[in-house]
C-alpha cells in the first residue's frame, strides 16, 4: 500500500479504513471525520469515516492523555480529524475491525454553535436534497456513489475490452434527437439557437460509419416536464452505435453488457450493497442459470460478451448477422426458452472481461418479448385484476404497464417491435410488418422499467427522408445526416442506456435522485 509511506509525527502509517485488514494488530493513523460517537462513563464510542469506509473507535478515559478525551468528548459531528490507534478484529462490529485510539488531532472543529445540520434521526427528502452537498457524507450516499463509480467504469470496460471505439459527440447541438418538446434551447450567438443534447446517437451513428463499433458517454439533457421517480432533466447516457449489426445482435449485445456489469458489481460492491440494504440474491439472479427458464433448442442459449462484438468493420455481414423475421420471432419467448444464437463472431478473450464471460457461459438468456406479446400480458393481467388500467394497443406502455411487465421476471425482459407510430424517426420499420419498428426497450426486473432504448436505424436514404418531413423535422438540419445514408449505408443498431436508472435498480433504490451527486430535475437546481 502507497499510503503506509507516510509516516506522522508518532510514525504511524497513514492509512484508510478499507484497509484496515492489513494492519491488524499495528498502530495505524487514520485520516477522517467524526461521523458519531457515543459516551458511557468513563468510555467514549466514535465512529470514524474517511470516505472508504467507517470504523468504530474504542477510548477509555485511562488510556489516553486527558485533552485528547475531553476533545473527543466535545467535538461535533463531522469535524475533521487525524486519529491514531491500534487495529483489533473484533467479529461483532460490522467492519470486523475496531480501533483503539491513543490519540488524536482535530484539523477542523465544528462549531457547536452551527451543528451539521444531518442528523442520524429520519430527515425529509427536501431537507435532504436541500443539503445534498453535506447527505453525501453519509454512509449509504457514499455506498451508492462508489457503486454508480463501478456501474461506469464497467460499462465502458464492457466496450473498451470488445473493440469499441469511444468517439464523443457534441454536447451543443443544432436539432433534436429524441423528441422536439423535451429540448433545453440557448442561444448561439447572432441568430442561431443551439440545444443540449438529447443523445449522441446521430453522431455516433457517423462516427459507426467511420470506425465500425463505437460508443458515446456523457451527460444528456431532456427538458421533460415529468415529475417521476425515473426522470432526471440532466443524466448520464453510454451509447454503442455498431455498423452491420441488426436488431436481434443488439439485444444480444444489451445482454452481454448488463450480465458483465452485474457481474463487477457484485465482485466489488458486496459490502456496499448491505449498507445500501440491497436484496443482493436479486442480482445473482440476473446471472443466474434458471433451469426452469432455460432449455434451449440449440443448446447454445446464451450470447457471451465475447460473442456480442460485431464482426470488424469492412467484412462480410454473416448470415446470422442478418438474421430473417422467423429466426427472430423465434426469439421472442415468454420464458426466454429459445433464443437465437450468438450471431456475431468470437473475438479474443480479455482478461479484463473473463469475469464476465464465465458468468454469462452458465446463464439462462433474457427472456425477449414483442409488444404484441407484451400487450397480450396487459391484457390479461388486466382482466385478472392486477393492474389498474388496461393498456390501449398502439399506445406505449405507461410506467405501471412497465412496472408490472418488469416484475413478472427476474432478468431484465427485451420487449422489442412497438409500434412504429409512437417510437424515433430514425427506427428501422420491421419488413414483415412496418407498422411496427425494429427496435428494443431492456425493462429492469423488480418493476424498475426501462433502462436501455434500442433499435435498428433506417438505412434508406428515401425512407428517412420522408421520416423527417413526416416527423415536421427541418430537412436541412438533417441534411448531414441524410448524407451517411447516401455514402455507403448499411444496417446498424445501437441502444442508450440511462446511468441513474441502471444504478437505480442495481442498487434497489426508490428514486434517480440519489443515483448520481447532484441531481437536477424540473424542481430542483440547488446546490
Ligand atoms: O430511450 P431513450 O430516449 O433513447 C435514446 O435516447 C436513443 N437515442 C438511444 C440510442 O439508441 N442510442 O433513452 C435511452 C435511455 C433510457 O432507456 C433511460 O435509461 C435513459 O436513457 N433516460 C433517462 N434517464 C433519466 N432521466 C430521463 N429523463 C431519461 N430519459 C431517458
Ligand atoms: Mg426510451
Amino acid at each position: 500500500m502507497s499510503d503506509s509511506a507516510a509516516l506522522t509525527p508518532q510514525q504511524a502509517p497513514i492509512v484508510t479504513i478499507a484497509s484496515l485488514a492489513q494492519h491488524e494488530g499495528h498502530t495505524v493513523t487514520l485520516r477522517g471525520w467524526l461521523y458519531n460517537i457515543r459516551s458511557s462513563g468513563k468510555l467514549l464510542f466514535p465512529t470514524f469515516r474517511d470516505g472508504t469506509g467507517t470504523i468504530q473507535g474504542i477510548v477509555p478515559k485511562a488510556a489516553v492523555p486527558e485533552e485528547v478525551f475531553e476533545t473527543l468528548k466535545n467535538l461535533q459531528l463531522e469535524s475533521s480529524l487525524a486519529v491514531t490507534g491500534k487495529v483489533r478484529a473484533d467479529s461483532r462490529a460490522p467492519s470486523g475491525y475496531e480501533l483503539d485510539v491513543e490519540n488524536l488531532e482535530v484539523i477542523s472543529a465544528v462549531s457547536p454553535e452551527h451543528p451539521f445540520p444531518i442528523t442520524l434521526k429520519e430527515h425529509g427528502v427536501d431537507f435532504l436534497m436541500e443539503h445534498r452537498h453535506l447527505w453525501l457524507r453519509t454512509p449509504r450516499q457514499s455506498a451508492i456513489l462508489r457503486v454508480r463509480a463501478t456501474i461506469m467504469r464497467a460499462a465502458s470496460e464492457y466496450f473498451d475490452t470488445n473493440g469499441f471505439i469511444r468517439t464523443d459527440p457534441p454536447i451543443l447541438t443544432p436539432n433534436a434527437c429524441e423528441g422536439t418538446s423535451e429540448l433545453f434551447e440557448m442561444d448561439y450567438f447572432d441568430d442561431d439557437k443551439a440545444y443540449l443534447t438529447q443523445s449522441g446517437q446521430l453522431y455516433i451513428e457517423a462516427t459507426a460509419l467511420a470506425l465500425g463499433k463505437v460508443y458515446s458517454f456523457g451527460p444528456t439533457f431532456r427538458a421533460e416536464k415529468s415529475k417521476t421517480r425515473r426522470h432526471l432533466t440532466e443524466f448520464w447516457m453510454i451509447e454503442p452505435e455498431v455498423a452491420h449489426l441488426q436488431l436481434d445482435g443488439l439485444m444480444d449485445l444489451a445482454e452481454a453488457f448488463l450480465t458483465h456489469i452485474v457481474t463487477r458489481v457484485l465482485e466489488q460492491h458486496r459490502a456496499d450493497l448491505k449498507v445500501i440494504g440491497r436484496d443482493v440474491s436479486k442480482l445473482e439472479a440476473i446471472l443466474a442459470n434458471d433451469t426452469t427458464a432455460t432449455p434451449s433448442s440449440n443448446g447454445v442459449a446464451i450470447p457471451s460478451s465475447s460473442s456480442a462484438a460485431a464482426q470488424p468493420s469492412g467484412s462480410v455481414a454473416s448470415p446470422s448477422l442478418l438474421s430473417s423475421r422467423s429466426e427472430a420471432e423465434g426469439s421472442a419467448s415468454l420464458h426466454g426458452s429459445e433464443i437465437s444464437s450468438p450471431p456475431m463472431e468470437t473475438t479474443t478473450t480479455n482478461p479484463a472481461t473473463a469475469g464476465a464471460e464465465s458468468a454469462s457461459a452458465a446463464r439462462s438468456a433474457f427472456p425477449r418479448l414483442t409488444y404484441d406479446q407484451a400487450h397480450d400480458m396487459l391484457e390479461k393481467a388486466f382482466a385478472e385484476g392486477k393492474i389498474e388500467n388496461p393498456h390501449k394497443y398502439g399506445d406505449d406502455f405507461g410506467s405501471p404497464d412497465e412496472t408490472y411487465l418488469s416484475s413478472q421476471f427476474d432478468k431484465p425482459v427485451m420487449v422489442n417491435r412497438y409500434p412504429a407510430a409512437i417510437k424515433a424517426f430514425y427506427m428501422q420499420p420491421d419488413p414483415h410488418d412496418p407498422t411496427k419498428a425494429l427496435c428494443v426497450d431492456v425493462l429492469a426486473p423488480e418493476g424498475y422499467g426501462e433502462i436501455i432504448g434500442g433499435s435498428q436505424r433506417v438505412d434508406s436514404y428515401d425512407l428517412l427522408k420522408q421520416r423527417i418531413v413526416d416527423h415536421d423535422l427541418p430537412l436541412d438540419a438533417f441534411q448531414w445526416y441524410l448524407d451517411l445514408r447516401k455514402y455507403g449505408s448499411v444496417p446498424h443498431s445501437g441502444f442508450g442506456m440511462g446511468i441513474e436508472r441502471a444504478v437505480a435498480w442495481i442498487c434497489g433504490l426508490d428514486h434517480v435522485r440519489e443515483t448520481i451527486p447532484f441531481a437536477r430535475t424540473l424542481n430542483r437546481i440547488y446546490p
